[in-house]
């Protein structure tokens, strides 16, 4: 079994807030009693890309855990030296992170290097394991009217699916950008998306008028994060933690 924290959307932007915010779950996890296998964070670390925000990711993320990330549109790295794909081996499973960033937009795509390392990277990986895939752009509505136009490209859901489909060992989708503790279904497989440790999407149910994006961030809700379980049967089971404001 393994348990791994996912974190999204810390949006570190050099200030007192987003530290103290991303510091309370880092904080959280690293005095639980009990055993963690890593901590994965799908992107918007920062809020501009601006190195000193990196730099102060880099301090409130450290941990004595295995911390890994995919980038998020807000992370815009320089110089551009490709897409920051990865893969990391949990032991009983195999965790696969992907860029899904086009520099300079708010959607998300991937390029076609990255999905040639992901068709290349699924088809080396070890077939009795499970395979997650995190990105930052979900790539599923979540019935926001905004946030519907900047999440992942139809093209690359198509590609995404087709390798899915080739490759039932995927099991799960980790995804950030939303803010919101979110479930959906894709390619007949989950895509679990972490809640906002900044801020949390409002629904166009849960304000009046017309969706903006000031009525859309609600900076009140407490920082929050998921917990993936992968049992060793390959079964996936989310548990969604807040903590306290
Ligand atoms: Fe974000
Ligand atoms: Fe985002």
């Amino acid at each position: 079994m393994i348990v791994l924290a996912h974190l999204s959307d810390t949006h570190f932007d050099g200030g007192q807030r987003s530290a103290a915010r991303a510091g309370q779950v880092m904080d959280y996890l690293h005095a639980l009693p009990g055993h963690l296998d890593a901590i994965i964070v799908t992107g918007d670390i920062t809020d501009h890309g601006l190195p000193e925000e990196h730099e102060q990711a880099e301090k409130v993320l450290r941990s004595s855990l295995p911390v890994h990330t995919c980038p998020g549109n807000h992370d815009g790295y320089t110089p551009y030296a490709g897409p920051l794909n990865s893969e990391h081996d949990l032991g009983e499973a195999t965790l696969i992170l992907c860029d899904s960033v086009i520099m300079g937009r708010d959607d998300g795509e991937f390029s076609d290097e990255t999905l040639d390392w992901l068709a290349a990277t699924l088809a080396a990986a070890a077939e009795e394991k499970p395979v997650l895939i995190g990105f930052h752009h979900p790539p599923v509505d979540v019935h926001h009217g905004l946030l519907d136009t900047i999440n992942l490209g139809r093209r690359s859901q198509e590609r995404l699916a087709a390798l899915m489909a080739e490759h039932p060992k995927v099991v799960a989708l980790l995804c950030g950008h939303v803010h919101s503790a979110a479930a959906a279904t894709f390619a007949g497989r989950p895509v679990l998306m972490a809640p906002g440790v900044t801020s949390t999407l409002n629904l166009p149910w849960e304000v009046s008028g017309e969706l903006t994006w000031k009525n859309t961030v609600d900076y009140g809700p407490p920082p929050a994060l998921a917990f993936h379980v992968i049992a060793d049967n390959g079964r996936v089971t989310t548990h969604f933690r807040w903590l306290p404001a």
